[in-house]
């Protein structure tokens, strides 16, 4: 019998890393949990509060804190190091975010970490590009909650507006985790039958979808959060937990990840949010998504975007 235990490393337990923990002990997708953060009381604190929930969990987990070197026996590495600044734009922390990660993936790597890692770090999917660079993994074993979290946002709009439940909208944020990214209206469906179709039929349910307006929500959804409790984290901490489930189980689902492209769309060399199939080897497909003109045109400045930003990291 193969008992092996599921054991995932958080390197940042923030707002972010600390409700990653929390729902993957809480929903039983993990084992253990190794806690990493610079801020050693931080880690023993957030340590102390997890353990405290595990005696009334249907199931055990075990939680410590730890260096990145002692990641070396994890399966996933989950990156939530750095902070949040206030000026609605991610790409302002991409320096502080790269010096962060340049200390700890090689730490890791070093130690004989030997999984898959997993950024959540902004600007996301310029820092899964370096967390990729720095490693030297396998490009499938290392990806970024990319538009994961933005396309529950687009997905919980059109749940409100629509008045059907979110499980059966299929809808998908694309491009880069950032102000740049875009809905991708094509292709949503309510269980396969084609939003186009609905609007026709009906227009009192589908008609007033106003897609402008919808985009920009769903972008601002995550100041909106930042405005009154100064993070976001139960969102993100879903996400990822959607994620790690999803490769710690083998499902192969589809999921929009940060992921890296390699002739999709036209474009490569970096990572960004397209849909992929996500698996035990981490993103084990790049899905191309058929895009209409206007977002083939939005996307592609949206890879601009991350492209200018990897290369100043470059520099
Ligand atoms: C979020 O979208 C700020 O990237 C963070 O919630």
């Amino acid at each position: 019998m193969n008992l092996s235990p599921r054991r995932v490393g958080i390197i940042g337990v923030g707002h972010v890393g600390a409700h990653c923990a929390f729902s993957l002990a809480t929903q039983g997708i993990v084992d253990e949990l190794v806690l990493v953060d610079t801020n050693r009381q931080k880690a023993i604190s957030e340590c102390q509060d997890l353990q405290d929930s595990v005696a009334y969990l249907p199931h055990r987990v075990r939680i410590s804190i730890g260096q990145p070197e002692d990641l070396a026996g994890c399966d996933l590495a989950v990156i939530s190091v750095g902070t949040i600044t206030p000026d609605e734009n991610r790409l302002s922390e991409l320096f502080t975010s790269a010096k962060i990660v340049r200390e700890v993936v090689p730490r890791a790597v070093r130690a004989g970490f030997d999984g898959i890692f997993i950024n959540i770090t902004n600007p996301c999917d310029i820092i899964a590009r370096e967390v990729w660079k720095l490693s030297g993994f396998p490009k499938n074993r290392v990806l970024g909650t990319g538009t994961a979290l933005d396309t529950a946002r687009f997905r919980a709009v059109l749940a409100r507006e629509t008045g059907i439940d979110h499980k059966s909208v299929t809808a998908f944020m694309i491009g880069e985790h950032g102000a740049s990214q875009l809905c991708l209206w094509s292709n949503v469906t309510v269980n396969g039958k084609p939003l186009a179709e609905l609007e026709r039929e009906f227009p009192g349910q589908f008609g007033h979808l106003d897609r402008a307006a919808i985009q920009q929500e769903v972008i601002a959804a995550g100041w909106l959060t930042y405005i009154g409790k100064h993070a976001t984290e139960y969102g993100i901490a879903s996400a990822l937990a959607r994620i790690v489930h999803i490769i710690l189980r083998d499902e192969r689902q589809m999921m929009p990840v940060s992921a890296l492209l390699e002739g999709q769309y036209g474009r490569s060399g970096f990572f960004i949010g397209t849909p992929a199939i996500l698996g035990a080897n981490g993103v084990e497909q790049v899905l191309e998504m058929r895009l209409s003109p206007e977002e083939s045109a939005a996307f592609q400045r949206s890879c601009d975007i991350v492209e200018e930003n990897v290369q100043k990291l470059e520099k």
